[in-house]
Parts: structure tokens; sequence; C-alpha cells
């Protein structure tokens, strides 16, 4: 019998349907070359469901979430519905309740994509970025004194446990060794300003290095990591980094990767249910225009071939990615690619079924 994979699919907000629509089209191609079977359930998580009915995440989805082989998620953030609501509510939420520990964000530049990078290309632009997900400053705790008046006090704390950050740096081992590239994990961290945080960080790394003599170690602060992404970003391998840097940087490793519109995302908890998205968010502005970049989203999918262990189809995805920016598109930016995003995924689904 072939083998069939229970996918939940939540498309969100914005230009998340869209662009979603677009990767279960590829999806099938590929389930059908390569003989196994999707079985997709839609949620309507996000801005209109909330606006309707109040509702981020009802506790049963969670419950159910948790049954499936692995979630596709399109965007959350919606214009009309304030900071924090959504993003706490349903897209943190998930990623800590599934313990959705590692961020795992590639960032590689594929052949004949535009990168502001001058004299920098395909063969310098290709590493990962394994940003810790559950911990750090995206716990939530905190609070105010005095709210509102003159005297208000704002604390938010960084939270580091040596679980979760052993974990972490573990899976970036892990991850170099698997990659069999440069064997080489950077630690971008702030050891010089965060000296409690960043001092176990520190201290873990090290240790958990001794355990991988072939894998080759290197620090960097975050500060001047964003100056040798730039610069030199041939240095880089594997990146293993806390939440909130691993959150700037991988926006800047999207930019010379590309930018939004092909930069995916992967959160992963290696014994559990893991989520695949576009890291560019619901681009309130082209939504419905059918003008966005579906790349990001078709490539989350790749991330997720990859995870169920469907590798073959996972490659032939790529491949038709590749085809696609390297002999079709004019640009990758929304409204400018020359095709629209409908196109961009039939094109991509006809390629990665025959290359
Ligand atoms: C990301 C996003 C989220 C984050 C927001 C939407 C909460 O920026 O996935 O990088 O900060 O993690
Ligand atoms: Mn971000």
């Amino acid at each position: 019998m072939a083998k069939a994979y229970r996918i939940a699919v939540v498309p969100g907000d914005g230009t998340g349907p869209e662009v979603i629509g677009e990767a279960v089209k590829v999806l099938k191609a590929l389930a059908s070359r390569n003989g196994f079977v999707l079985d997709l359930h839609h949620y309507d998580f996000g801005g209109e469901r909330y606006k309707r009915t109040g509702e981020t995440l009802p506790d049963s989805a969670l419950d159910e979430l948790r049954r499936f082989d692995a979630i596709l998620l399109g965007a959350i953030g919606h214009p009309e519905v304030a900071p924090g609501i959504l993003e706490r509510g349903i897209l943190l939420r998930l990623r800590f309740e599934l313990d959705q520990y590692i961020n795992l964000r590639p960032v590689k530049l594929y052949p004949g994509v535009y990168t502001p990078l001058r004299d920098k290309g395909p063969e310098d632009i290709d590493f990962v970025v394994v940003r810790e997900n559950t911990e750090g400053l995206y716990c939530g705790a905190g609070g105010f004194l005095k709210k509102g008046t003159q005297d208000e006090v704002a604390v938010q704390e960084l939270i580091a446990t040596r679980k979760g950050v052993e974990r972490c740096i573990r899976y970036a081992f892990d991850y170099a060794r698997k990659r069999n590239k440069k064997k080489l994990v950077t630690m971008s961290g702030k050891t010089n300003v965060l000296t409690f945080a960043q001092d176990l960080w520190w201290r873990c790394f090290q240790e958990v290095a001794k355990e991988y003599p072939d894998i080759k170690t290197d620090y960097a602060h975050v500060d001047a990591t964003c100056m040798w992404m730039v610069k030199n970003p041939e240095w880089f391998d594997v990146i293993v980094t806390e939440n909130m840097f691993g959150d700037i940087i991988t926006d800047l490793g999207a930019m010379i990767q590309g930018g939004m519109g092909i930069a995916a995302g992967g959160n992963v908890n290696p014994q559990g249910v893991s989520m695949f998205e576009p890291i560019g968010g619901s681009a309130p502005k082209y939504t419905g225009k059918n003008v966005i970049n579906p790349l990001a989203a078709i490539c989350a999918a790749g991330m997720m071939l990859e995870t169920l262990g469907e590798d073959q189809a996972a490659r032939q995805l790529e491949n038709g990615v590749i085809e696609v920016v390297s002999k079709k598109l004019k640009s990758l930016a929304a409204g400018r690619m020359g095709y629209s995003t409908t196109e961009v995924g039939d094109m991509v689904a006809n390629f990665a079924s025959t290359l």
C-alpha cells in the first residue's frame, strides 16, 4: 500500500492561502510521481476567524495537530488585529505547545537569483541557521509596574535553560554532521553583554563540541555575525543562536539569498510534529492579487518532504525551483516576477514532475 502522510494545512492570513495553494499543488504533483499519498486537513486559524469568533487557537486543535505527520503554515498576521494577539495566540503558541524547539532556516542562494551582495554567488551563500525556538525573550515572561504613569516600569525577561540550550546546540552539531559540507558550527551570541544567559550558552557549546571531534567550531558576536553575513557569508556552514538573535539574522539571511520570496523555515520537533512556513509574513498589500511569490512556501513544503523522509521528492522539488528561478523569473519580488503566483506554482509543479 502507498505510504500516506497526514498533513495539517493552515493557510492563515493575507497572502498565506495563495502561496499555500501553490505549495499544495507542487506537493500533489510530487506525491503522484513518487507514489505516496497526502491526506490534507485544512484549518482556518488566523485573523479572519479571530475577528469572527474571538478565538485564536482552540485547545482542542492542539490535541488534533499533535496527531499529524507535519503542519504546513502560510502566514499569521492581520492589519486589523493588534500586534501580538495572533502571533502569540497562534504562531508562538503552536511552536511552544508542540515543543518545536528548533527553527531551521537555510540561507541558500540559487543560481540566477539576484543577491544584493556584489561579488558573491551561490558558492558563497549556503549555510543554515539553527535558531532556538522556545525560549529567550519569546517566553513572554515579564510585566508592568505602574503602567501608564510617569513611573512606569516594563520588564521583559530572557529565559535560557540548560535543557533548552543543550538540545538546540546538539541539534546544530548533528545537523552539521549530516549536512557534511564545511562541518563547522558557529555560535552567534553576545557573551560580552549577556553575561548570564550567554555564559550558559557558551559553556554548553564548548561541552557539547567535545562530543563532536569531527566538527569544527567558531564563535561570533551577533552584531559581528551580521557584518560577516554581508562581507564573508562563505565562512558559515551552520550557525546556532538564541531565539531573538536568530529572528533578526535570518531576515538578513533572507535578503542575501534573494528575498522573502524564497526564504523558508521549519519549526522542528525532532521527536514530534514539525511545522513548515515561508518566513515572509502575510503581505496584506499584495493579498488577492495573484502577484505574490509562492516559492518560499514551496521551499517550505520541500523541507517538509525531507523531514517526512521523502528525500527524492524533496530533491525534485528543489530542481523545479532552481529551474524556475534560473531560467524563468525576472525577479523574486512580488509583482515583478514576470509571472503570476499561480503560473509560478504551475511551472514548479511541472518541472518537479519531470526533472
Ligand atoms: C518569524 C516571525 C515571528 C518571530 C513573529 C511573527 C512572531 O518574525 O517567524 O521570524 O518573531 O518568530
Ligand atoms: Mn522574523
